[in-house]
């Protein structure tokens, strides 16, 4: 059959117009991952299918809000909140109206908000006019349960699209660094902020302190599933992760010395597989180490913040974790590189100019030292935005947050130089 042919048939496949809904085959949806989805309804049957499609146990991983007022609606709610990470529409709109609402939907949803149009016209024109312009996908009302959830699913869990997450790593130059305190900052404001579902790995199983940053206690985590390959699939891991927050779910390290942790390069490959089928963000809080487990996580992750103080060591230590990163990874943009703790009283200091010029990148933030702040948060189980919701910090960390979901980018100012590393002597041997 021919695509066309195909696509026709798919789409007639689909035709529900005839009268009921027809009742789908539920049993094969596959579950739904961890998405946000807000639709926007004009008409009720439309809207008590959503709603019955989002209580069923295949969607309850995701979280969805169904709202009155169909496409005009939409934009005026999205104008000034974050997009969740599916929208859908119903319109009876066609033509140009619905083309020109859509493109004012586009305007202020985010680029990777994808939306299912729901229509009233059985009319194949339309949805090929729609795909093409970036829907994923038109339905006729009145649709059934497994209709919807099929296309949803279809949407989120299609091989072809790669995987749903993006897996961000974050890790210190040095140890003490604030490497971790920024992760799980940032991992906050990602789910608050943006309200995307986050899962908060600690992968620091022997000393993590995510569980002490965000005031839990899980019984089981990370352990579990590192020392449970075969398991380890989306149930176990909704098992083993600890609700921190609405949309943040944290796998929390055991932090005890009951023995010690040693492991392959592999060995975290099929929890981070697994996280990133299950939600759109997978944040990792990678410890001070160099293994070949640390630097396969550091070779597949899509985003990476390294943190450093502005010392010598922590300079040497940046610039070759960058470039042994370019190295491995030569298709990728640069890491993000975070200044910590800058300005402690009394410390000499490289200045954060002479500190980026040799790494020829540029800080995606400087954080300064603030004990009181920092010391007030962790002994709350808090964090920044939550002791001090005005400070600066907090700012930095939602900065930080856009750059790793790709909402925001760092304008690179091209300076070369080696400057200060010329000291360390770690300009490139010139080979005999
Ligand atoms: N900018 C800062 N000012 C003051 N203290 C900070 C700052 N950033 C982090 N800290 C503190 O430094 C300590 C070490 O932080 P942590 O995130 O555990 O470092 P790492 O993960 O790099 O080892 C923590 O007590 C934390 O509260
Ligand atoms: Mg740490």
């Amino acid at each position: 059959m021919s695509n066309q042919l195909q696509e026709d048939y798919d789409f007639q496949e689909r035709d529900v117009s005839a009268g009921h809904p027809v009742s789908g085959d539920l049993n094969k949806v596959r579950l739904v991952p961890r998405i946000t989805v807000q639709a926007f309804c004009e008409t009720e049957i439309v809207s008590q299918t959503i709603e019955m499609t989002a209580n069923d146990r295949r969607m309850a991983r995701a979280k969805v809000k169904v709202l009155s007022g169909g496409l005009a609606s939409a934009v005026e709610y999205f104008q000034p909140a974050p997009t969740p990470n599916l929208t859908i529409i119903e319109s009876s709109l066609a033509g140009e109206e619905l083309m020109t609402g859509l493109g004012r939907l586009a305007e202020v949803c985010d680029m990777d908000t994808k939306v299912i149009v729901i229509g009233h016209r059985n009319d194949i024109q339309i949805y090929r006019e729609l795909v093409a312009n970036g829907v994923s996908d038109y339905l006729v009302a009145p649709l059934s349960m497994a209709d919807l959830m099929s296309a949803i699913s279809d949407i989120f869990i299609d091989p072809e699209q790669g995987p749903l997450g993006r897996v961000m790593a974050f890790i210190g130059a040095k140890g003490g660094v604030g490497s971790s305190t920024i992760c799980h900052n940032v991992a906050w404001t990602i789910s608050s902020r943006y309200r995307n579902d986050v899962i908060l790995s600690d992968f620091d199983l022997a000393f993590g302190t995510a569980n002490i940053n965000l005031d839990q206690d899980p019984p089981q985590g990370i352990a579990e599933a590192v020392y449970s390959p075969d398991r380890m699939d989306d149930i176990l891991l909704d098992r083993l992760l600890a609700k921190c927050a609405d949309h943040l779910n944290l796998l929390a390290a055991p932090s005890t010395l009951d023995r010690t942790y040693d492991f392959t390069q592999d060995a975290f490959n099929n929890i981070i597989e697994v996280a990133q089928k299950s939600s759109p963000v997978v944040i990792v809080d990678l410890p001070h180490q160099w293994t070949a487990w640390t630097r396969q996580v550091l070779s597949l992750a899509d985003e990476i913040v390294i943190t450093a103080t502005p010392e010598l060591a922590n300079l040497r230590n940046a610039k070759n974790l960058i470039d042994k990163l370019a190295e491995l990874r030569p298709n990728d943009a640069k890491p993000k590189l975070v200044m910590n703790q800058v300005g402690v009283p009394k410390r000499p200091e490289i200045s954060v100019a002479d500190f980026v010029k040799p790494l020829d990148i540029q800080p995606a933030a400087i954080i300064p030292f603030d004990p009181a702040i920092f010391g007030m948060a962790s002994n709350n189980g808090q964090m920044i935005a939550e002791a001090d919701p005005k400070s600066q910090i907090g700012q930095s960390f939602e900065f930080i947050a856009q750059l790793v979901t790709g909402k925001a980018e760092l304008k690179v100012e091209k300076k070369g130089g080696l400057g200060l590393l010329s000291k360390l002597k770690l300009g490139k041997k010139k080979s005999a």
